[in-house]
């Protein structure tokens, strides 16, 4: 009697350690413990020579599904834990692109305007963008540039065959403009996009090419914040050995304004002391008084450069029409 009373608690605290095994090795670790040659379920069932004739029969057939269940239990929990240990370690995310050969390269233009771009994003910059066919209003009055400023001459600047004189931006400053109009102080953002101007295509010109516009408008800004931002990013992208020089300049959009100049060893390589790289300013109270922005309240710096002249610096190109051909044999190096 107290054979047959045991097997159903062993069964049960059996089929209970089998369907808790946390893996497959756990599995077969319990699977011995119970059903190997060892096990406590084997021993009992080793016992059933020592019943009675009249006991074995019916201990025999409850032992033999008793296992018979043991054994199914162990199968099912195996099959899930193959399935557990088959699927990914890190928990995956089902939104992100299918695994795509990878075709070509992005252009070395694109790959200076991300990194432009991450470097401004570490402190807090967002993107904007305008469009490329403007206004005069938008890229040269708002901004406070004279009627008569050469800029403004058919002689620069690509004029559409348009009655209301739209054109293609001479630089990404319009957006400056763009954005105030749309939305009220703080403003942080930068605008990469592409320029034109008639300039004949030489070495270092060419009739299309891009900037990055930076506009930051707040309280109690300074021309302290300028410089420290410009070198930060410049130090991002270049290496920490990159000075920045400030040196007056005139543009009308900001007062005071400067131009900006770089060095390191790149630059010092090619034989120079410093490099022109950018403009920029505090932003003129006229262009705020433009927007509706009150420049007794609001200050703001703001700044312009190429992009094309920083990749050129990076990768030690002498001639800008190498971005524009697309020559694969260019391309390829980047
Ligand atoms: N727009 C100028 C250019 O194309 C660059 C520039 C200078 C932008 C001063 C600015 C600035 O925002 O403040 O040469």
């Amino acid at each position: 009697m107290s054979f047959l009373n045991e097997i159903e608690p062993l069964k049960q605290t059996a089929l209970a350690e089998l369907i808790a095994a946390p893996d497959l090795a756990a599995l077969e670790q319990t699977k011995g413990a119970w059903i190997g040659p060892n096990g406590k379920f084997t021993a009992l069932m080793k016992q059933l020579g020592t019943l009675s004739k009249e006991e074995k029969p019916a201990a025999g057939k409850l032992i033999n599904a008793a296992k018979q269940e043991l054994e199914a239990a162990l199968a099912s929990r195996r099959e899930e834990l193959e399935l557990k240990a088959a699927l990914p370690k890190e928990p995956t995310d089902f939104t992100l692109p299918g695994r795509r050969r990878a075709l070509g390269k992005l252009h070395p233009l694109t790959q200076v305007t991300d990194d432009i771009v991450r470097a401004f994003r570490k402190i807090g910059f967002a993107v904007a963008d305008g469009p490329e066919i403007e206004d005069e209003y938008h890229c040269f009055d708002a901004l406070n540039t004279p009627a008569d400023h050469p800029a403004r001459d058919s002689q620069d600047t690509f004029y559409l065959n348009t009655t209301d004189k739209r054109l293609l931006r001479t630089h990404t400053s319009s957006v400056q403009i763009r954005v105030m109009e749309k939305q009220p102080p703080p403003i942080r953002i930068i605008v990469p996009g592409r320029v034109y101007r008639r300039d004949n295509a030489d070495a270092t010109h060419n009739p299309t090419f891009h900037q990055i516009e930076g506009l930051y408008v707040d309280k109690n800004v300074t021309v302290g914040d300028l410089k420290g931002t410009v070198e930060f990013v410049f130090r991002e992208l270049m290496g920490s050995d990159v000075k920045i020089r400030f040196r007056p300049h005139y543009f009308s959009y900001t007062e005071p304004s400067y131009e900006i100049d770089f060095t390191n060893a790149l630059v010092k390589k090619m034989g120079k002391d410093w490099l022109e790289i950018a403009g920029c300013g505090m932003v003129h109270p006229q262009v705020f008084e433009t927007v509706g922005y009150d420049p007794t309240v609001w200050t703001g710096w703001a700044f312009g450069f190429g992009i094309e002249r920083i990749a050129m610096l990076r990768y030690g190109i002498n001639d800008i029409r190498l971005f524009y051909e697309n020559d694969v044999r260019f391309l390829k190096q980047f």
